[in-house]
């Protein structure tokens, strides 16, 4: 891409994800520009991280729409209005019409808090530690029709230790998100990444398995 990539983050929460992108942004390390935040909820503290870094913000909120088409459909125009060439699920909280994901096929990415195709849906911290796992995760995928089962790019492991509560568990799960959200969104933003008719291309590869990131590991884009 000549330009650098325009990217449509939607959010419904905290918004440390989507932190993380402004700030690898800002810094050179990522070649996107944030063209507009959206969520669905007004008192999301993503918006005011937003603001801050200057980006335009809006709020669409669900409550204001009869069915799940008619707001996607709103959705769909909002972010349309932006030109994007990619849009960014980072905890945005809705499940989403097949019409819309369709809409955005092949250009649009989410992260995901445990090791797909495990736990998918809510509350994956707390069944990753009812279930016992030793280990667990979180994913970051192309978005497809059904929730949470698109074709997977990157996961990062972290072990569960024996004292972890869902809080402890989280903020380590958080931990890796912040470093495999850039890296996919970095890999899309360079042409590297792309989704094709038989699965994931990196650099031109199928990709037979998602990339896996050691907690520990030195990512190619984070400063040695
Ligand atoms: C993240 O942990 C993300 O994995 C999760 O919401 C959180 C948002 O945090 N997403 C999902 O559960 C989607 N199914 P953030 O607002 O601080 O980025």
């Amino acid at each position: 891409m000549s330009r650098p990539c325009r990217v449509v983050v939607l959010i419904s929460g905290s918004g440390s994800n989507l932190q993380t992108l402004i700030d690898r942004a800002a810094d050179g390390r990522l070649p996107i520009h944030i063209v507009a935040v959206i969520s669905n909820r007004a008192d999301a503290y993503g918006l005011k991280r937003a603001a801050r870094a200057g980006i335009t913000t809006r709020v669409l909120s669900h409550r204001d729409y009869d069915s799940r088409e008619q707001y996607d459909e709103a959705l769909a125009a909002l972010i349309d209005a932006q030109e994007p060439d990619l849009v960014v699920l980072a905890g945005f909280m809705r499940i989403l019409s097949q019409g819309f994901v369709n809409r955005y096929h092949g250009r649009m990415l989410n992260i995901h808090p445990s090791l797909l195709p495990l736990f998918r849906g809510l509350h994956t911290h707390r069944r990753a530690l009812e279930a016992g796992h030793t280990e667990h995760g979180c994913s970051v995928h192309f978005v497809t029709p059904d929730l949470d089962a698109g074709p997977v790019i990157v996961q990062a492991r972290v072990p569960v230790l024996a004292d972890d509560d869902e809080t402890s568990l989280a903020r380590r799960v958080q931990g890796q998100e912040h470093r495999i959200y850039p890296l996919a969104v970095a890999w899309f933003a360079q042409g590297r990444l792309r989704l094709g008719p038989d699965g994931i291309l990196l650099d031109g590869h199928l990709l037979r398995e998602p990339v896996q990131v050691r907690p520990d590991e030195d990512l190619p884009d984070e400063p040695a």
